[in-house]
């Protein structure tokens, strides 16, 4: 999704705008461009395409000033071309700009601005030429001023930058549902809606809350809420390291974070596997005050939360769901002060998750969030958060958040079900114990990579992938499948394994993989029962496994035994082998798996 960074202080912002820039390309991104303020007026070079576009511009035309400000766009209103690239500028060039969001009402906003002519498709320009509108003097406050006329007309979401060629010390940031964080210098400020664009210079930042105005010069940050009263926040320290934020060798960050998981699993569980305080921390000693609980998240995190809502419907008396945020929104959901919502996001962005999350609140439920982004606008907003400290998951593909999600699950769940007398404390224990020992499973499979690699080498040349499992083992196998469209660009669907004969099984013929989960005791015969329909049918077949026996060497063409575990734990180890299956046919087929097209790593808009 598009990416913001902002400069002013002493140095050339040029450089640290396209270094900025490019720690923000993992979001996804199909055009770039920055605007930096040459002491008399502001200049601009944007351009389709990856950054090296931007960059080859730039060398024709170099950009020197101190002020700048810069973007990464991800197309929403308007095809990727130059044109419609950010920063938008009012037709004087007085006001330049950057936005990440939408503007809902660009439309009518546009035929007000009777006076402007514009150049782009886009939302964003109208924001330029509104301020500009409403700005009539030289003075900051005046500016200032423009700015708040301008964005109580706007309609949306909306994360901005804003220059203004008169002032070339001064940046100014606003925020209202999409995310933008300050970052604090010395005698140099900056700005970006992702921290990863400037933890190689300041560890020190303001989160702004949603309808705040920020004024920023090299030396002073001054933070105004939406009445314009001055605020005072507090720095938040940035914890995660710049090695975490680098590909350390690895070919691709999918790669370097799935080798990650070992060592994320590990560090979370050592924070809160053996805490007695857990459920206290999150105020959740007791259940008796609720009598629904959901569990909503997007994408990978709604795989997560299917897993979650599976296990935590065996606590007794509680009605327990999982749901898409994206649709739980406009599903009119029976939400009250005895529900309990479960978020669940690795950017805390998502803006389905967030609104699920509001909408959840103003209804008076308590809020529980499972997040990775420390500071998030879904961790600010919950009532409790869990954090699952998996560091920076560049890699637009989850691979170790889903892991911790699942991981915090795991630790909820056996710590509800010993609460509610679900199970003993000895087998408590005993789940405790076969948690501890996940970090080392998953090093085991990690050591087999190259049999993975092997195998999927083997299946480059099919185009339509089946997905199967029943129960847990469900919920993996649509994870595996996402994570297969989502870098191999392969046509791929999961089904509960009981499904195929109702229909899909119509596809199968020997152009089809079909890959099987088997981990859930109960259903292993049932779920290779169906394998052996897609066998009989010529369907190709890998089965990712817990079972080592001869029905299924028999029916598959080739397996992947997982180690042996707790049941309920098992599926967390057979997705890691699915994670490589995934990473080494994108591989093999010669994409770029960390920037999967059309796809953003924190999707900020609906
Ligand atoms: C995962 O591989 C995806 N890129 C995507 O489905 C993601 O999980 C989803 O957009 C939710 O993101 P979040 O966890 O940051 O809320």
């Amino acid at each position: 999704m598009c990416g913001i960074v902002g400069y002013v202080g002493l140095n050339e912002a040029e450089p640290i705008l396209l270094d900025g820039l490019a720690k923000l390309e993992y979001r996804g991104y199909d055009s770039a461009g920055i605007a930096v303020h040459s002491g008399q007026k502001i200049n601009i070079v944007k351009s389709k395409g990856k950054l090296a576009e931007l960059q080859k511009k730039l060398s024709q035309n170099e950009l020197k000033g101190t002020l700048g400000i810069g973007h990464t766009r991800w197309a929403t209103h308007g095809a990727p071309s130059d044109i419609n690239s950010h920063p938008h500028a009012s037709n004087n060039c007085k006001i330049a700009v950057v936005h990440n969001g939408i503007i809902e009402n660009y439309l009518s906003i546009k035929e007000e601005l009777t006076e402007s002519s514009f150049t782009s498709d886009t939302d964003t320009e109208v924001i330029a030429h509104l301020i500009n509108k409403f700005y009539t003097k030289a003075t900051i406050e005046n500016l200032l001023d423009a700015v708040y006329a301008a964005i109580d007309k706007m309609r949306g979401t909306y994360a901005l930058a804003i220059i203004c060629s008169d002032f070339p010390d001064k940046l100014i940031a606003v925020k209202k549902d999409n995310p933008l964080v300050i970052g604090v210098g010395k005698n140099e400020n900056f700005i970006a809606s992702d921290i990863t664009a400037i933890i190689n210079y300041t560890r020190d930042a303001y989160l702004l809350d949603d309808g705040e105005v920020a004024l920023i010069d090299a030396k002073n940050i001054k933070i105004f809420d939406k009445d314009k009263t001055l605020v005072s926040k507090k720095i938040f320290k940035i914890d995660w390291d710049i090695e975490s934020a680098e590909k350390g060798g690895y070919d691709f960050f999918m790669l370097k974070e799935i080798f990650e998981q070992p060592k994320v699993i590990n560090d979370f569980l050592s924070i809160n596997l053996y805490d007695e305080n857990f459920l206290h921390k999150i105020n959740l000693e007791t259940l008796e005050n609720f009598t629904r609980i959901y569990i909503v998240g997007c994408g990978t995190a709604y795989h997560a939360s299917l897993i979650g809502a599976r296990l935590l419907s065996k606590l007794p008396n509680i009605f327990v769901s999982a749901e898409m945020a994206s649709e739980f929104r406009y599903n009119e959901p029976l939400i009250d002060e005895k529900t309990l919502l479960i978020v669940i996001s690795q950017s805390g962005e998502t803006a389905d998750t967030l609104a699920a999350l509001r909408m959840a609140k103003e209804k008076n439920a308590r809020v529980l969030s499972i997040v990775n982004v420390v500071g998030s606008s879904i961790a600010r907003e919950s009532d409790n958060v869990i954090y699952i400290t998996a560091g920076p998951e560049i890699s637009v593909a989850s691979t170790k958040a889903f892991s911790l999600q699942v991981m915090a699950l795991y630790v909820l769940v056996c710590n509800l079900y010993k609460v509610c007398k679900v199970i003993s404390t000895e087998k408590f224990l005993q789940l405790q114990n076969e948690l501890q020992r996940i970090p080392s499973l998953v090093t085991e499979i990690l050591d087999r990579e190259n049999e993975i690699k092997i195998m999927a080498e083997k299946y480059l040349s099919c185009k339509n992938v089946f997905y199967i499992g029943r129960g847990l083992d469900y919920f993996i196998a649509r994870e595996g499948s996402l994570k297969l469209k989502e870098i191999a660009y392969l046509y791929s669907q999961a089904y509960a394994a009981g499904e195929l004969k109702h229909g899909p099984i119509a596809l199968i013929d020997d152009s089809i993989l079909i890959v099987g989960v088997i981990t859930q005791k109960n259903i292993v015969e049932k779920t290779l029962s169906n394998l052996k329909e897609c066998k009989s049918r010529h369907g190709k077949i890998f089965i990712v496994t817990t079972e080592n026996n001869s029905d299924i060497k028999n029916v598959a063409d080739d397996s992947f035994i997982i180690p042996q575990i707790s049941q309920i734990f098992a599926p967390l180890l057979a997705n890691i082998s699915l994670q490589l299956f995934a990473y080494y046919i994108a591989k093999g087929l010669g994409y770029d798996i960390d920037k999967p097209r059309n796809l953003a790593k924190s999707v900020t808009v609906e």
